[in-house]
């Protein structure tokens, strides 16, 4: 990591944020609140991220790939569960055994994948079972249940602990899937008394009691990203992002700043370029869509975003605030992540995960 002095941009994350974002929802379900740490979780660390979580008292975790798996095994303690909801793809089976996590089984092949290495261990083995419930990305589907149902030998050998499945709508409160999936969800569970449910991720945990089941999942939440899009976020934002000047200079009117000649001054400006581009994930997409922030006050993306910098218009702003090396910001009070996102035209999601490795990052209670 880049030390501070020579670092382009500080990514600062507040991992107090984050363990309230963790009680805020644990509390919104009343049920056992667990936390998806996939892409290194979502771009903040999955190290510090997973302390703060474990301080909190959380002790189930999902990854998406087998190695964040087992990364993270060496991070929390010996009773926490790991899920990996890739599941046992083809050769990943005996890995998930020796490093004590748990499966998400998606399919037949990698239902027998489990089974057949329960059979060679003679031993049997825990497992998650996803059902996909209207979304056709990953989980057992409708003829799937059915096998369940008229042939419950289908899982000898292993021990369903948990089931799960995932909503494709859950941002929208009022999208008629959200009940679809649920009432499918609860008729497939209904195959496994006694075997806690899983439903909801972020967004899910606000559509009110009947999606909370038995234990919550939420990954985007604990980050601070807006579970519902519209009125006020009801969490911390856990991320803020400042990026310093390289250099300054004053142009005419007619003077083109960026690749492309996109941006052509309407009269005399002054133009700031700050050391951070679309290779530390601040989308090419926010070229003169996005902001900078100076003090609080809003400073435009000017021409195209490069991969290494961006051109600011900060004509106006005091030479004395705004001199190489010193720092903007551009996740602050003023704009969150969603803020960015909507800019861009994506999610906070990607903003978030696609931070790049260049910046100096500081945390906050660690
Ligand atoms: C299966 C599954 N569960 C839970 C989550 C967490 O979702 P969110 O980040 O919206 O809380 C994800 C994220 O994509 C997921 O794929």
């Amino acid at each position: 990591m880049p030390s501070a002095t020579r670092a382009g941009a500080y990514l600062t994350v507040d991992l107090h944020a984050v363990r309230a974002n963790y009680r805020h929802l644990r509390a919104l379900g009343g049920v056992e609140c667990g936390a998806v740490l996939k892409a290194d979780a979502y771009g903040l660390g999955m190290a510090p991220v997973a302390a703060a979580l474990v301080a909190e008292g959380c002790r189930t975790f999902f990854t998406a790939h087998l190695d964040e798996g087992v990364r993270l095994r060496t991070l929390v303690p010996l009773d926490a569960t790991i899920y990996v909801m890739h599941g046992a793809m083809p050769g990943a089976a005996r890995d998930c055994l020796a490093h004590d996590l748990v499966p998400v089984l998606n399919d037949p092949g990698q239902l027998e994948e489990w089974r057949a290495l329960a059979r060679e261990t003679g031993r049997v083995l825990p497992a998650a079972l996803q059902f996909d419930t209207g979304m056709a990305r990953m989980g057992l589907a409708g003829a799937d249940v059915d096998r369940l149902r008229q042939d419950p030998a289908w899982l000898d050998g292993l021990r369903p602990q948990l089931v799960m499945s995932h909503l494709a709508c859950a941002d929208e409160p009022l999208h008629p899937i959200n009940l679809h999936q649920r009432q499918s969800f609860d008729a497939v569970r209904a195959l496994f008394p006694g075997v806690p449910g899983s439903l909801a991720n972020s967004s899910g945990v606000f559509l009110g009691p009947a999606f909370h089941h038995d234990l919550l999942r939420p990954g985007a939440a604990l980050y601070g990203i807006h579970p519902q899009p519209g009125g006020v976020n009801p969490l911390a934002q856990a991320v803020s992002l400042a990026a310093r000047v390289v250099q300054l200079r004053s142009i005419d009117a007619g003077d083109i700043v960026g690749y492309g000649a996109r941006y052509v001054a309407p009269g005399p400006r002054r133009i700031a370029t700050i050391a951070i581009g679309y290779a530390d994930g601040w989308l090419r997409a926010l070229s003169g869509r996005s902001y900078a922030y100076v003090d609080g006050v809003a400073v435009p993306f000017v021409g195209t975003v490069s991969m290494d910098s961006i051109t600011l218009d900060v004509t106006g702003v005091p030479d004395e605030r705004i001199a190489p090396g010193q720092s903007v910001d551009l996740l602050c009070a003023q704009q969150t992540v969603d803020d960015v996102a909507a800019q861009a035209g994506t999610i906070g999601y990607e903003v978030l995960t696609r931070l790049g490795s260049r910046f100096h990052r500081e945390y906050i209670g660690l």
